[in-house]
């Protein structure tokens, strides 16, 4: 999830209406994952816990730990399955793992370090991405794994693009346009090296173009291409006032309705890219 808890935009409810589908197109990721019965998981960016409680059934005898900078993801994780044995969760910013309480009381005893669709936030500021490999790889036990999926290169390629020309539109100056992606989608080769450099041995670097239907847009305006705008774009929205902000996000649907959307059923899909990683600490 997002990193800047000052502007913690994140509720669950915009979250399942935009993004219901990121916790269930797991199967790949978690087929990496290969986890022992008393296995120790630390899933960072685990938003609302949906998928991390996923992980406990896999451990029944171990502890899976979820860290999320928003509060709200958080809050929304320990109501749900918060009293569930082995699994606990903390609001964290997971580009400064290293000082986290639970990170310090278990440096270097996880069996696994986890991830699913978040470290394309975590990894955003470059002054800060080598820090999150180096925590990762403090984190492990020798012979545990670092085990995670992403945004890869050309990532929602038509979305970015469309939100970029739309602050333009809307007055922003180029520049800052450009510079507004709150992402970061590296590619296999980057991808590669930076787990060389942080010690890993790299098992698995792969990256999948997986086109995704969007959720129905809903009435209020959750939901569908304008709910998944307004929710994972609102870094690209803070570019603009407040007044401006539909603006912005209906020329981001007008646009890309006729690249996105399926002429047989009316269906939305975005081009998402996904990048897998399993990388051994030895
Ligand atoms: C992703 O999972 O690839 C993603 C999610 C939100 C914004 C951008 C990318």
């Amino acid at each position: 999830m997002a990193l800047n808890k000052l502007n913690d935009h994140w509720s669950s409810e915009a979250y399942t209406s935009a993004a219901s589908f990121v916790p269930k197109l797991t199967a790949t990721i978690l087929s990496h994952l290969s986890p022992s019965p008393t296995d120790h998981i630390l899933d960072i960016g685990c938003g609302d816990g949906l998928l991390t409680a996923q992980l406990k059934s896999l451990v029944p005898s171990g502890t899976v730990l979820g860290l999320d900078a928003s509060a709200s993801m958080i809050t929304t994780a320990q109501n749900k399955y918060g009293n569930l044995a082995g699994l606990s969760f903390a609001t964290h910013d997971c580009t400064r793992l290293s000082s986290s309480a639970e990170f310090i009381a278990k440096k270097g005893s996880w069996d696994k370090v986890f991830s699913n669709a978040a470290l394309h936030w975590i990894l955003r500021n470059p002054v800060t991405r080598s820090n999150v490999f180096r925590d990762v790889y403090a984190a492990l036990r020798p012979g545990g794994s670092f085990v995670f999926e992403m945004g890869g290169s050309g990532n929602v390629a038509e979305v970015h693009t469309a939100l970029v020309g739309a602050l333009i539109v809307h007055g922003v100056p180029f520049k800052e346009a450009r510079e507004a992606s709150p992402w970061f989608f590296p590619s296999e080769t980057w991808m590669r090296k930076a787990l060389v450099d942080a010690g890993f041995e790299v098992e698995t670097v792969e990256s999948e173009y997986r086109p995704t239907k969007l959720t129905e847009r809903k009435e209020d305006g959750t939901g569908g291409l304008e709910g998944w705008v307004k929710l994972m774009g609102a870094a690209y929205l803070d570019k603009v006032p407040a007044e401006r902000r539909d603006s912005v996000v209906g020329w981001v649907v007008s646009v890309l309705e006729s690249v996105v959307k399926r002429e047989e059923d009316g269906t939305w899909w975005i081009g998402y890219v996904r990048l897998r990683a399993v990388a051994r600490k030895n």
